[in-house]
């Protein structure tokens, strides 16, 4: 009897503790109805005539952003730095850099953004800092003091593992990097330190405790002010030699569990393209963009821009293969389930923008836009995407866009809110960091269609309203893709909503008319068109089998009865 207790006591007991291993988060539920829109903050909208974008600017463009249907800002880092890396080598992470203006300001932004129950987004760069950081100039010093272990430093100038750098410094060591050599990696510590080499430390110890003080500290900072929530610059990038991702995991969850219970309406969001990991280790949402297998560069990357591709699936020449992006969608929803969410975004800072070298027609970049905006999980516009701004190949290095593949310049433009190169930017700005732009070429602008009713504008906020209408296109709504073997051309899928709301998504993005079949297990009774381009398409069901007729650049929406 007395072993038969103590084993149940056994029993409950490790039960408790396996459960404050792996808490139960939550998830706030108007992340399902956000609608993101990213803005990189120097080239959005300067109020002060200096060339750079402010959060003045930004706050005047509030209503224009809410007049998209576009309900949550992402804001690319607005602290101050360096900007060797456009704002991701942050010198101080409690303060508004002086250029965009200050943390008032940013306090204004957030108020201006609730009163129009709109959220605001920042940009957290966890991993690292500016090497021109105090933290940086207190952490090289040769005496001991509370930064000396907020970096990964090896204990002698002359040991430089792979992405070590020596230099010159006051202490006999050289520093872990994390991306460029001017970020130095934060110390969270080793998933798996190696005992020969000191500088591993284990995720516990006091220097990495420490960091990740520091870092709830900058969390509660910018939260308290009124923030909603934090992107997580190379979230998987914390711990280091973490096969397993146990440290990071054990990082994540003690962060999110102090989040939850001070902000439970705030959101924390990874950069990793991988929601199989982010998602695993306590994230709420992860982006899929063009790093790791996740098959979007394989739709979207042509010859010209940040990465470049021979083919791609949104090309004229209809050669492009979709199947790398489906497979992954399919892997990355299930693994979503009902903890977290997907965003496949327009674009963004990092790479190429969709309209892009030869993929330079309205039309064209339509059906890749229509795409975007009807997949599953959280949409997210790339500033200036709305608007079909381009992607402007050839231009100098600009704070730290370079990157040994390919130049990012191109897709941080300013945004052009009207026929004047840059409108809101100085010439002086322009001149020096950005080519003059053709002025033959005809430059999309938000004055030019703001009233127009075909124009690129007014077709994202019919496609962002579509999304609100149906529910069959909302976050949580199914999508089943008709793809079958190599007829790869037109995309074909069906997106579905839980009570029985179907609708059927038909893109060609090819330059040739196509006629083909696809299988369609559930019948078809009517097909009522919602929103087409282009020519006609013809589709039509009969015995388990769709037949479809799709021009060149033509796109349908279709509800299904
Ligand atoms: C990812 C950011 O998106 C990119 O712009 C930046 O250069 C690196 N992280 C380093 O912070």
């Amino acid at each position: 009897m007395k072993q038969l207790f103590t084993y149940i006591l056994l029993l409950l007991l490790t039960a408790g503790n396996a459960r404050a291993q792996s808490p139960t988060f939550h998830l706030p539920k108007w992340i399902e109805e956000a609608v993101f829109y990213q803005i990189y903050p120097q080239s959005y909208q300067d109020t002060n005539g200096d060339g750079i974008g402010d959060i003045q600017g930004i706050i005047e463009r509030l209503d224009y952003i809410q007049s998209l249907g576009c309900n949550t800002l992402w804001l690319n880092p607005c602290f101050h730095s360096a900007f060797m890396d456009a704002g991701y080598d942050v010198i101080d992470f409690y303060r508004v850099a002086p250029r965009y203006g200050n943390n008032d300001d940013l306090r204004r932004l957030f108020d201006e953004a609730h009163k129009r129950q709109m959220r605001v987004v920042l940009d957290l760069v966890a991993g690292h800092s500016s090497d021109q950081s105090p933290w940086f100039r207190y952490s090289q010093q040769k005496e001991q003091n509370p930064y000396t272990d907020r970096y990964i430093w090896t204990n002698d100038s002359t040991i430089c593992p792979p992405k070590f750098i020596t230099g010159h410094f006051e202490r006999n060591g050289s520093y872990r990097k994390n991306y460029f050599d001017c970020q130095p990696a934060l110390n969270y510590g080793y998933g798996q330190p190696d005992p020969a080499c000191p500088w591993e430390q284990p995720i516990d110890a006091p220097g990495p405790t420490a960091t990740r003080t520091e870092l709830k500290h900058i969390m509660d900072y910018w939260m308290q002010m009124g923030c909603d929530g934090f992107r997580v610059d190379m979230a998987g990038s914390l711990v280091k030699n973490d096969p397993d991702l146990q440290g990071t995991t054990a990082l994540w969850h003690e962060l999110r569990t102090h989040f939850q219970s001070l902000y439970p309406d705030g959101i924390l969001l990874a950069e990793w393209s991988n929601p199989q990991k982010a998602l695993k280790v306590g994230f709420m949402m992860d982006f899929i963009i063009h790093f790791g297998r996740t098959g979007y560069g394989e739709l979207v990357f042509n010859e010209t821009g940040t990465y470049r591709r021979d083919t791609c699936y949104f090309d004229l020449h209809g050669v492009g293969n979709p199947n790398l992006y489906i497979a992954n969608l399919d892997d990355c929803l299930k693994v979503a389930g009902n903890d977290g969410h997907l965003c496949i975004p327009t674009g963004n800072h990092d790479f190429q923008r969709i309209r892009c070298g030869r993929r330079d027609s309205e039309a064209e970049v339509r059906t890749a836009l229509t795409f975007f905006l009807t997949q599953p999980g959280v949409p997210c516009i790339y500033y200036g995407d709305e608007i079909g701004m381009r992607f402007i190949d050839g231009l100098p290095n600009k704070e730290g866009s370079l990157l040994p593949k390919g130049n990012r310049a191109g897709s941080r433009t300013p945004m052009q809110w009207d026929a004047t190169p840059g409108a809101g930017f100085s010439t002086a700005d322009l001149d020096q960091y950005y080519l003059p732009i053709d002025s033959a070429c005809n430059r999309p602008n938000v004055a030019q269609q703001a009233n127009d009713p075909d124009s690129q504008l007014n077709y994202v906020r019919r496609l962002l309203a579509l999304r609100r209408e149906y529910p069959a296109l909302a976050c949580r709504g199914g999508i089943t893709f008709m793809q079958t073997g190599t007829n790869h051309y037109p995309l074909v899928y069906e997106r579905q909503s839980g009570n029985g709301q179907r609708l059927l998504i038909c893109i060609n993005p090819s330059g040739r008319t196509i006629t083909t079949q696809r299988e369609c297990r559930q019948p078809i009774g009517r097909l009522t068109p919602i929103l087409t381009q282009g020519d006609q398409q013809r589709i039509s069901y009969k015995r388990g089998k769709l037949h479809l007729n799709t021009p060149p650049l033509s796109i349908g929406i279709y509800q299904l009865q």
